[in-house]
Parts: structure tokens; C-alpha cells; sequence
């Protein structure tokens, strides 16, 4: 049984606590937020995701799993300590180390015994090195200790699966005897270990989130050009994930990425760049065509009803992705806020993030389930991929709404199911049937003989 420390409570913090908890270490999860500690130990999650309740509960319950502000408590007899604060997005994009700094600061003035810091949160590459300055300028008395950088790799939503079934282990340090250690905490879960130095572990983070976030957006150009040329983005997604060199994982076209990771680090890696005199240019462009996602259905939503001064439009989903209640950076608080600034109504409904999402959606009306926000609708837009919304009641939506119109920002119904239920339907990049509503084919199109 090893003794950890992990420092932050948040996404990362909390499922690595309570995992490593699990996997049968003692392990104390200390935040400075007396509220949060406070609310943890009475079993209250500060974030909603799945599963996480129980395995706090079951760990705690078995006295492998404890919370603390305090960091002398927190430092007694720790031999790891992982780092798991925020590192917010700053004015130019840079990613804004306070946090880190504040905590690196704090554990070279409570550590008592031999130390290995690892640090988990998503830092600029070379903050490894930073850290380790930080703490020996900083520490009360000399006792050893390393840096070793473990990137995280969780999906809000399954991070405990993810965290259970990683696809590999990234440690970077310059002390191979410290993340010789840290990899036997990581032995149970039998996935590759890749052991490296510090800058590479921290460009593997970022550039594995680049490269997803350069996916979506590369599915979304091809998704534009479906729209106009009449091919249908579900298939073609399909059609080139069964190339076992591309894969078929996040190439659903939609409104594009969100949440707490992929803008901020896209945007953290061409600041990295320009900072050096680099000129990131696909990363731009992935940043450019994920920004025009958001306004890009309002205007669709204005080919099809006109004007939206006076209007009722219905949100099917507010959190960015499915099974969270993460409001950050979501596309639902742009695109209400461009539907009211021009004039319209809008309500929504979501199955956890409501109570998060209120207080950003000032004048959104709340309901209580899909089919009350759909009463009195002159259209509804889909924004986040909940699986619940794929098994609703169309035909009672429809009769709901005063008039039976849907945009699918997530592509998750069939365009010719919605239309054979009478639904004015529109998707992003649907194919055939999208094209023939806006153009007409300007030379007929000649079939060969068979
Ligand atoms: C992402 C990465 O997937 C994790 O590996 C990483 O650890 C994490 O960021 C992080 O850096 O902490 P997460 O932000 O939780 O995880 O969510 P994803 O499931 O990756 O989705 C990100 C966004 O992309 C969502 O807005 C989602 O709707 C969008 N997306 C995803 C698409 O638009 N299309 C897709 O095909 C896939």
C-alpha cells in the first residue's frame, strides 16, 4: 500500500484519487476549498460524472480514501504527490500557472520526507523543469525529491473507464529511478507505459489533443463541403474510420469541440508556437473552423424559419457533450445568446446541467423535460449528443411545436425518418436530400448504363 497525496479536487484530481484509492493505496485528495473538502466528506461530488459517487463512497468507507485542506496532514507521510489543479486559459491563450506555482510553492515548504512530484495537470511544455526550481528555492529544509510528469488522458464522462482502461501510461522525468516508481503505481493497470523526459511527456498532451481537436474540425470542413456538393457526412465518417489508419473515433461532424480541454490547449500550443516565431498555422485553422460552428446554426436556423425577432426556439441539451454537467466553454451559452440578441425566446432543457447552466444562460427558460420545452417551439435545435434524445417521443414533439421544425446540431436523427414525420430537418453536411432543398443541380446528372 503506497501512501499519495493528490492535490485538487477537480476533474482529474477526484477520479485519480479515488482510483488510485481503489487500486489499494491510501490515498488523502486535499483541496483548498473548505466548501468542496467540506461537501466530499459528506459523500457530495463537486462535479457530476458517472460512477464517481460510489467509488469515493466504497474508498472512503474503506479507509483508503480521506480529504484535507490541510497540507502538513496532507504531506505527513506521503511518498507521491500528484498535482491536479486548473490551468485556466490566459489573455493571449497562454496557459496561466498561478495555481501550479501557488501549490509547488506549498509542498516545498510542508514536505518532511522524500518526494515525488507528479504532476498531472496540463502545463506548458518546460513547466516540468519550472516546478522543480520552484520547490528547491522554496523548501523549509533539503530533502530529496523529483519531478515526474503523468499527463492525463480522461474524458469528462467515462474518466473512471478511461482511468481504469487507459490506452497507455506517459512518464516523463529526468530521474528514471522516480518514474520507475510512479510506473509501478500505474502496473495494475496493464496498459503500456511509455517512459520519456519531461518536455516530451508534456508535448504528448497537448499534441494528442491537438491532433483529436484537429479531427472534429477536419470533419466539420468536410461536412461543409457535403452540404454543398450532396454527400452525406455520417457515411462518408464512416466509410473512412474503417481505414484502420484514420479510425472512426471523433469524426462526428456537429457544432464542434468545447469543454475545459481541447479549446484551451489548442489554443495553449499555438501560443507555445508563436511565442517561439513559429506560425501554427493548422492549428489556426482548426481553431477558425471550430469557431464558426457556434453561429453558423443560428444562420442555418434563419434559412429555415426567417427572422428570429419574436420567436420561440427550443435547446435540446446545454452541457458540451454527454454525460456531464461541465458548462465550460459549451456552445449552448453562444448560441442562446446570439438567438436572444436577435430577439428570440429560448428554452432548454438538458438532463443534468440545468442547475450549472442557469446562472450563464440569463433569460433562458428552464423545463423540465424535452417535451415541455418543445410546447410552443418554432424550432428546435439539438446541441448536445445525450443518448436519451435519440429515444424521444418525435411524433409527440412534433405536436407540441407550433411549427414541426429541427436543427440537429449533433446529427442524431435520420434526416429521412424526421422528414417522413413531417419535420422541416436539417443536419450538418446531410447529404443528398439537404443539397436538393438548397440547389438545383445546374447540368442534369447522366446515370451510365449499367
Ligand atoms: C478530452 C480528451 O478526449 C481526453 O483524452 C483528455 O484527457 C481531456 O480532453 C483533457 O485534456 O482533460 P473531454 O474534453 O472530456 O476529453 O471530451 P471529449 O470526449 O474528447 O470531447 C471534446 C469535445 O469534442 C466535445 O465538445 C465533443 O462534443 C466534441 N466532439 C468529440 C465532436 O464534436 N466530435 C467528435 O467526433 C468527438
Amino acid at each position: 500500500m503506497k501512501q499519495i497525496c493528490v492535490i485538487g479536487v477537480g476533474y482529474v484530481g477526484l477520479v485519480t484519487a479515488a482510483c488510485f484509492s481503489d487500486l489499494g493505496n491510501r490515498v488523502i485528495a486535499l483541496d483548498i476549498s473548505e466548501e468542496r473538502i467540506e461537501g466530499l466528506k459528506r459523500n457530495e461530488m463537486p462535479i457530476y460524472e458517472p460512477g464517481l459517487e460510489e467509488l469515493v463512497d466504497r474508498n472512503v468507507s474503506a479507509g483508503r480514501l480521506s480529504f484535507t485542506t490541510s497540507y502538513p496532514e496532507a504531506m505527513e507521510k506521503t511518498e507521491f504527490a500528484f498535482i491536479a489543479v486548473g490551468t485556466p486559459s490566459g489573455v493571449d491563450g497562454e496557459a496561466d500557472l498561478r495555481h501550479v506555482a501557488a501549490v509547488a510553492r506549498t509542498i516545498a515548504e510542508y514536505m518532511r520526507t522524500p518526494l515525488i512530484i507528479i504532476n498531472k495537470s496540463t502545463v506548458p511544455v518546460g513547466t516540468g523543469d519550472w516546478l522543480a526550481e520552484i520547490v528547491s528555492s522554496n523548501q523549509a529544509r533539503p530533502v530529496p525529491f523529483s519531478v515526474v510528469s503523468c499527463p492525463e488522458f480522461l474524458r469528462e464522462g467515462s474518466a473512471i473507464s478511461d482511468f481504469m482502461n487507459p490506452h497507455r501510461t506517459v512518464l516523463g522525468s529526468l530521474d528514471p529511478e522516480a518514474a520507475e516508481k510512479v510506473a509501478q503505481l500505474h502496473l495494475p493497470l496493464r496498459a503500456p507505459i511509455m517512459l520519456t523526459d519531461l518536455r516530451t511527456a508534456e508535448m504528448i498532451k497537448y499534441a494528442s489533443n491537438a491532433f483529436l481537436a484537429t479531427k472534429i474540425s477536419f470533419i466539420n470542413e468536410i461536412a461543409n463541403i457535403c452540404e454543398e456538393l450532396g454527400a452525406d457526412i455520417k457515411e462518408v465518417s464512416v466509410g473512412m474510420g474503417y481505414d484502420k489508419r484514420i479510425g472512426p473515433f471523433f469524426l462526428d461532424a456537429g457544432l464542434g469541440y468545447g469543454g475545459s480541454c481541447f479549446p484551451k490547449d489548442v489554443k495553449a500550443l499555438a501560443y507555445m508556437a508563436a511565442d517561439k516565431g513559429r506560425h501554427p498555422q493548422l492549428l489556426n485553422a482548426v481553431m477558425d473552423i471550430n469557431n464558426d460552428r457556434r453561429p453558423m446554426v443560428v444562420s442555418r436556423l434563419k434559412e429555415m424559419i426567417g427572422e428570429l425577432d419574436g420567436c420561440t426556439i427550443g435547446l435540446l441539451g446545454l452541457s458540451f457533450k454527454p454525460n456531464t454537467d461541465d458548462m465550460r466553454d459549451s456552445p449552448s451559452v453562444d448560441v442562446a445568446k446570439s438567438l436572444q440578441e436577435q430577439g428570440a425566446k429560448v428554452r432548454a432543457f438538458d438532463p443534468v446541467a440545468m442547475k450549472v447552466a442557469a446562472p450563464l444562460l440569463p433569460g433562458v427558460e428552464m423545463t423540465p423535460d424535452p417535451y415541455s420545452m418543445a410546447e410552443g417551439c418554432d424550432a428546435v435545435l439539438v446541441i448536445t449528443d445525450w443518448n436519451e434524445f435519440k429515444h424521444l417521443d418525435l411524433e409527440r414533439i412534433r405536436d407540441l411545436m407550433k411549427q414541426p421544425v429541427l436543427f440537429d446540431g449533433r446529427n442524431i436523427y435520420e434526416p429521412e425518418k424526421l422528414r417522413s414525420l413531417g419535420f422541416n430537418y436539417r443536419g450538418f453536411g446531410r447529404g443528398y436530400n439537404d443539397h436538393m432543398l438548397d440547389a438545383e443541380f445546374e447540368q442534369d446528372v447522366v446515370v451510365a448504363p449499367a
